[in-house]
């Protein structure tokens, strides 16, 4: 089910005073709107919640929130203390043996932006991130969302929320620090819009607006953050237009996207891009190695639909063009997908009707260096993650130059990138239940950078 073109609408509401995200650690001092590296792992100053006006800014600086801020506020302070720390600190030996339940895993190297600002928060995470999952909705709507194919991420994140297993699970809402709106846009559009399409995306609005009146008349949280710690995940295309149902959803909440497009509406400080992972049959699979980089004989792999103007440029000018550059509109019978992708050096992942492409999964499960061709979009966990150093970044109006480029990369370099991919692995791999830096908890990590985004009076 594809997106029309629609453009969002930029709701006037405001919710809180945008502070330039200044950051520390990893050099450099940047924008909240710049679109690289608007967000690392070290959270920036808090946004201060819109409820105090803008007049007692000043004196809110001394304003302790309650109880569960100022546990918050200690993680911020730790993580930006871990940011500084030299690289042989030794309290990064210490946080080693907190609660690894058997997986001593401690991020190094440079695919992280810092690994050591990251290690702290993600231990952070793992002693203070609390979800409630509002129990409000009726299955298939809510609580309920497709395990399979493209927008499986869906239903997997859906059905580790309510895994009695899920260690982040809130056990009163009095003690959570993020809030999860069940709903599954995918079972909306499944489910609602083919009742009447002549209607498109009203009905949808109007369902997602109705399940915040509901939880936000019921419950207490809603208004007292005005949603800034409330979560909507959906991997559909639609999603963010249907995110516009209520406009404090969409100017406030955290928005956990497939559909990460910056120029509509996409805000990565209080949104975070979700992976995309096709699982044609619902199986949980195991990345792999692949070839060796010198049994990989093919320069670059592609096989996919024209789907959007990327797509249109590369299969116009590769089809059929060069052996090395292997791009297929429609894979040969018998040909293999994963088995190319695990013999080629590089496999290309354009955006197509959306920004997201399910081939980055896919190339680092193929053990194949990713090369990303898309516009505003940024890439899954790219806070913490420096795809710059795992992948290659061909803009589209280059895409006649693939070949040149690709051939550019030297060998010795290849064989880094490579080695990177591998080493990235296990945060693109789903398990059940969810365990230690996969992608779920990796997931749930982004959402935990962005309410470490907001200071809120509790
Ligand atoms: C479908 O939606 C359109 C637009 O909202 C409306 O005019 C029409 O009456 C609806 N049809 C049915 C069968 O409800
Ligand atoms: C939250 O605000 C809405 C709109 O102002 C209101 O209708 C609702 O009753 C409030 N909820 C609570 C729990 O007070
Ligand atoms: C890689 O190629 C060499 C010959 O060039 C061959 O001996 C070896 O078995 C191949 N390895 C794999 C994993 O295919
Ligand atoms: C991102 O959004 C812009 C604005 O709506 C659109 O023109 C562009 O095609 C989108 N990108 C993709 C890959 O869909």
């Amino acid at each position: 089910m594809k997106c029309g073109r629609a453009a969002a609408i930029a709701l006037p509401f405001v919710a809180f005073v945008l502070v330039a995200a200044v950051v520390s650690g990893g050099g450099g001092r940047t924008g909240s709107h710049s679109q690289e590296h608007f967000l690392r792992h070290v959270p920036g100053e808090p946004q201060k919640a819109a409820l105090l006006p803008a007049s007692t800014q000043a004196i809110s600086k001394k304003v302790v929130g309650g109880v569960i801020e100022e546990g918050l506020a200690r993680s911020r302070a730790a993580i930006r203390l871990a940011a500084r720390a030299a690289p042989r600190d030794e309290s990064v030996r210490r946080i080693r043996s907190f609660r690894n339940g058997g997986d001593a895993f401690v991020p190094r190297g440079a695919i992280y932006r810092n690994p050591r600002a990251f290690h702290r928060s993600y231990v952070e995470m793992e002693r203070r991130l609390k979800i409630w999952t509002y129990s409000e909705g009726e299955p298939p709507l809510a609580h309920l969302a497709p395990g399979t194919d493209i927008y499986s991420i869906e239903g997997q994140f859906m059905y580790e929320m309510d895994d009695p297993r899920n260690r982040f699970a809130a056990r009163r809402p009095d003690e959570a620090n993020v809030f999860l709106l069940p709903i599954s846009v995918c079972n909306l559009v499944h489910y609602v819009y083919r009742l009447n399409t002549t209607a498109y995306l009203a009905p949808l609005r109007r369902l997602v607006g109705d399940y915040v009146r509901v939880v936000a008349e019921r419950h207490p949280y809603w208004n007292r953050s005005r949603g800034a710690d409330h979560v909507l995940l959906s991997c559909h295309d639609w999603a963010p237009l249907v995110s516009e149902g209520n406009a404090q959803l969409y100017g406030n909440a955290i928005r956990v996207l497939c559909n990460a497009n910056i120029s509509e509406g996409f805000r990565p400080r209080k949104d975070a891009t979700l992976p995309e992972v096709n699982l044609a049959d619902g199986v949980l699979r195991r990345p792999s190695f692949g070839l060796p980089p010198e049994n990989r004989t093919t320069l670059a792999f592609f096989a996919g639909g024209m789907h959007g103007h990327i797509r249109r440029a590369l299969l116009e000018h590769w089809v059929g063009r060069d052996p090395d550059v292997r791009v297929h509109e429609y894979l040969p019978a018998g040909q293999n997908y994963h088995a190319l992708m695990a013999t080629a050096r590089f496999c290309l992942c354009p955006s197509g009707f959306e920004v997201a492409s399910p081939r980055v999964v896919e190339s680092v499960f193929a053990g194949c260096v990713p090369v990303i061709i898309s516009e505003g979009y940024p890439l899954p966990f790219s806070d913490v993650l420096d795809w710059g150093k795992m992948s290659v970044t061909v803009p589209a109006a280059r895409i006649p130059e693939l070949k040149v480029i690709l051939r550019g990369v030297s060998e010795r370099r290849y064989r880094v990138l490579r080695a990177r991919v591998l080493q990235a692995q296990r945060h693109f791999v789903l398990h059940r239940p969810a365990r230690r830096f996969d992608m779920i908890h990796m997931v749930l990590h982004s959402i935990w950078l962005r309410r470490l985004n907001v200071r809120l009076p509790y």
